[in-house]
């Protein structure tokens, strides 16, 4: 039998609404909230498109008759063992050497699917004891309307994605740009299938361009149109009901004018035209008053002037940079973040769970790519929101978010902040 560690996380919550101050008091005694066992794919993709499938396991106490296993679905009434985990320690991460095929967005539906990929704890004698399927999440949120429903945006851990349109989905070590603006694998349809639910979008203004309105990752690397974002954003939201914030952030390029503003938003207006939800209510509208409404789309707009102007775009998500170039000073920033009192507020704020490199990081690749550097965080990232800070997140926005377990966390925090924090 596994035996879980237990630990009492008590974490006190603040909020305000029209100046009011409400507590949110959480406590943990559930045993199997600090034990995990989940499925990575690597963000490293060869050129046929095969990704690593690699395990993790957080407080996993087994007993000496127990194992981590990677096993496959052979058929409805077999599996077999892929990859036995040598490690036994209590909390790890392993290569598998199993690869499996990127699937493109197209290959993927709104319906929850599970591959023939589980890890499973086994006993000697074959009892499986505990498994965890590799999924995407295409409706977590309609599943549980019942627990969402009463609160706000800024109450949710919902699962993020960094610089979230500079994607490539192929070998991406072939072009020197791309190692070091590429953030993520699957395009915006395939992030929220898996779970996905803030969207961070650079908009970069090409007025010679027939397309004009592109996302880019700083002024230097342009990725895919704007156009091509909207028309997957759109698609999601017709095929589910899910809540998605879309952030539009930074404009890198082009915009030395507020009527370039001006324009973008009549473009966006236009274009989810049947989508948006107002800013009327602000942030302190609720998770049941969004899907009354009708409008399951909220557009963030990081200029306030704009905002001011336009009731269809809301004041963004406050992001929060450690600028941080190693693990400990990650964990240390977020640490900071997450135990910060900033709670006394409606407006999500994003955890920007990554780290940064600087010039010289580049010129001499001291930190490798974005993939290696990602890949070194996420498993960390992913344990540390898992367990100390379950209750306290909010957005988390990471790169390759299929090399993390984050959109798992964040469904298992909500239901077990529903079971164990009052309001
Ligand atoms: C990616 O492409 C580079 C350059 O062509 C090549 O050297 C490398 O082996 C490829 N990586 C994989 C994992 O296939
Ligand atoms: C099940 O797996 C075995 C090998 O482990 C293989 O020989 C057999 O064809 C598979 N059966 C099915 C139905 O896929
Ligand atoms: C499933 O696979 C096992 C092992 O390969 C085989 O013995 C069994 O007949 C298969 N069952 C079905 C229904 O295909
Ligand atoms: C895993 O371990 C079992 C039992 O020790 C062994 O029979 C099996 O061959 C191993 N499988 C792999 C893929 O290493
Ligand atoms: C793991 O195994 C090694 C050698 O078998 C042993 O020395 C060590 O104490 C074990 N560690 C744990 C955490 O069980
Ligand atoms: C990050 O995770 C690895 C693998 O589980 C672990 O060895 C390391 O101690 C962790 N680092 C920090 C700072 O938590
Ligand atoms: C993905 O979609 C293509 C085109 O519809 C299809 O040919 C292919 O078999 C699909 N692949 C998988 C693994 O489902």
């Amino acid at each position: 039998m596994a035996r879980h560690t237990v630990i009492l996380i008590p974490a006190l919550l603040l909020a305000t609404i029209n100046g009011t101050v409400t507590a949110r008091i959480c406590k943990s005694s559930a045993e199997t909230w600090q034990s995990h066992i989940g499925i990575l794919i690597s963000p490293i993709m060869s050129d046929s498109r095969m990704q690593e499938i690699e395990i993790y396991w957080n407080n996993v106490n087994l007993g000496p008759d127990e194992k981590i296993v990677l096993m496959k679905e052979n058929n409805s009434s077999s599996s077999f063992i892929l990859y036995n985990v040598t490690s036994n320690e209590s909390s790890g991460v392993e290569k598998t050497g199993i690869r499996t095929k990127f699937l493109p967005s197209s290959n993927l539906s709104f319906v929850q699917r599970s591959s023939k990929y589980y890890v499973a704890v086994l006993t000697t004698t074959g009892n499986v004891k505990e498994t965890n399927y590799l999924k995407t999440n295409p409706t977590w949120m309609k599943e549980r309307k019942h627990i969402l429903s009463p609160l706000r945006m800024s109450q949710i851990f919902l699962p993020g994605t960094h610089d979230s349109a500079c994607y490539a989905q192929e070998n991406i070590t072939k072009l020197f740009v791309s190692k070091y603006a590429v953030t993520q694998n699957m395009d915006i349809l395939g992030q929220l299938i898996h779970g996905v639910r803030y969207l961070d979008i650079r908009v970069g203004s090409y007025p010679f361009t027939k397309e004009h309105w592109w996302t880019n990752h700083g002024p230097f690397y342009r990725s895919v149109s704007l156009q091509t974002v909207i028309d997957q954003v759109k698609k999601f939201l017709e095929n589910t009901e899910e809540i998605v914030i879309l952030d539009i952030r930074e404009f890198p390029i082009g915009f030395d004018d507020i009527s370039v503003h001006r324009e973008l938003v009549s473009y966006l207006e236009d274009q989810f035209r049947d989508y948006f939800l107002t800013s009327n209510s602000g942030w302190a509208i609720t998770m049941n008053d969004i899907w009354s409404s009708g409008k399951r789309l909220i557009i963030g707009y990081e200029n306030m002037q704009i905002v001011r102007e336009h009731a269809s775009m809301w004041p963004c998500v406050r992001h929060q940079w450690g600028n941080v170039r190693s693990i400990e000073d990650l964990y240390k920033y977020l640490d900071k973040i997450e135990n910060e009192d900033s709670d006394y507020r409606v407006r999500p704020r994003s955890a920007m769970a990554e780290l940064t490199m600087n010039v010289m990081d580049v010129i001499y690749n001291r930190l490798g790519n974005l993939r290696d550097m990602a890949h070194r965080v996420n498993v960390n990232v992913t344990n540390w929101y898992s367990t100390v800070w379950q209750y306290t997140a909010n957005i988390v926005a990471v790169d390759f978010v299929r090399g993390t377990g984050m959109v798992e966390a964040a469904i298992k925090s909500n239901e077990n902040r529903h079971l164990h924090c009052r309001y």
